[in-house]
């Protein structure tokens, strides 16, 4: 992988320092051409000419095939969707609930998961049992602290991959074993999952898996993937009903509906030039592979982490080393609030990190396309900031 001629096709990062892709990844030239040309042919051609649906079905089960390679997964398991948050929400409320089921979480989770199982616990009666994460645990304590939570009442068992607020990495397969003992389900959120570390979803032994195009994988917003066990697809049933519900229906009220295929949960129109920046996003992926991406993010936050740890003033909240590590660093400097501290690396530096308020601290990403004069950039901005507040 030739990180120069790879950042030719990014130009429009090299007047910054674009260290958030755990947010969104700057899309290349052929993300936006590929965007730009099935728009232009949908648009000059007639959006519904029988060629133009034609090849737009083809961009869609294209995509599939391409998240499958990714996900070491079936394209009938994959299920095209807007984003993370909507693969969530398609499975916590899909799945049949009872008053006093019980879903197991723990305290380091986004919004994205925090909010529809408050939700559920509202609307369905569901007990969530909130597992607490110690910033220093490792994978053994984070396993034991689950498998005291998970009982014979839990049916759901759901988690980040990756953590966005300190950049910790689950420990999926010994949870999800301990989960699956008790005949629960296995959701991960894998928001800050592809195209930042390599993934299997039968070595993660997982049940459904949620993710997004538009950070690592450096594609445009409003795409995502949900993974979906082909064995339990009949068992989520669609809590929005489109095109793909039916397979047959008469003008009387009846209907046929699908339950073992994922195009159950298929809803209308979508968007055909999203979807292809999202294939040409992938695409590149899969050719650079992701075991090289993987260890290229990975070095470039441990330099991170080595220069920082250094840094007067500054308390690293993300694991320092070991397989609890990501290629996300969450740090905060005595003194300085997390939006203050990113909007003063922006105005002074034009450094773009992001602000994680629920640790009180500040996240870098760093992505394979980033360079090591770029982490000692970043690392001389922070300890400016820690100097000037420190004193
Ligand atoms: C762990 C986690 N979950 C969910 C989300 C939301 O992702 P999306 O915008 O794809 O729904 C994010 C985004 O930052 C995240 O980091």
């Amino acid at each position: 992988m030739d990180v120069k001629k790879f950042r030719s096709l990014m130009p429009n990062i090299n007047d910054m320092t674009y260290l958030n892709t755990g947010w969104s990844g700057p899309s290349p030239i052929y993300v936006v051409d590929a965007i730009k040309s099935r728009l232009e042919l949908e648009s000059f051609n007639g959006p519904t000419s029988p060629e133009i649906l034609e090849s737009g079905q083809e961009i869609m089960s294209d995509s599939k095939v391409l998240v499958s390679k990714l996900f070491n997964c079936m394209p009938e398991e994959i299920l095209l969707t807007d984003n993370t948050t909507d693969g969530i929400n398609l499975i916590l409320n899909g799945l049949p609930w009872k008053p006093g089921d019980e879903i197991v979480l723990c305290d380091l989770e986004h919004p994205s998961i925090l909010l529809p199982a408050y939700n559920l616990q509202s609307s369905k009666g569901v007990r969530l049992r909130m597992v607490s994460i110690d910033l220093r645990s490792n994978h053994n304590d984070i396993k034991q602290s689950f498998a005291s939570s998970i009982t014979g009442r839990t049916r759901l068992v759901m988690f980040s991959h990756i953590q966005y607020s300190t950049g910790l990495r689950m420990p999926v397969s010994a949870i999800a074993s301990i989960a699956h003992k008790v005949g629960s389900r296995v959701l991960v959120d894998g928001a800050q999952g592809p195209g930042h570390i390599r993934l299997d979803m039968d070595a993660l032994g997982v049940d459904f898996y949620s993710s997004p195009g538009q950070k690592w994988l450096l594609g445009p917003d409003q795409t995502g993937a949900l993974f979906i066990r082909h064995n339990l697809i009949p068992e989520v049933q669609p809590s929005r009903i489109g095109f793909g519900f039916s397979s047959d229906f008469n003008l009387e009220g009846r209907f046929d509906a699908v339950t073992d295929s994922i195009d159950k949960f298929s809803m209308s129109t979508t968007s055909a030039p999203l979807r292809a920046g999202y294939n040409a996003a992938i695409t590149k992926i899969l050719e650079f592979k992701m075991s090289n991406i993987e260890r290229r993010n990975l070095e470039l936050s441990q330099i991170l982490k080595d220069k920082l740890v250094s840094v007067n003033g500054v308390n690293i909240l993300s694991p320092l080393e070991g397989s609890e590590c990501s290629a996300l660093t969450t740090f905060q400097v005595n003194g300085v609030s997390p939006s203050d501290g990113t909007l003063q690396l922006w105005k002074n530096d034009r450094i773009v990190i992001r602000a994680i308020e629920s640790q009180k601290g500040m996240r870098v990403s760093t992505s394979f396309f980033n360079t090591e004069d770029e982490i000692h950039k970043l690392v001389d901005a922070i300890s400016r900031l820690a100097a000037k507040h420190g004193s």
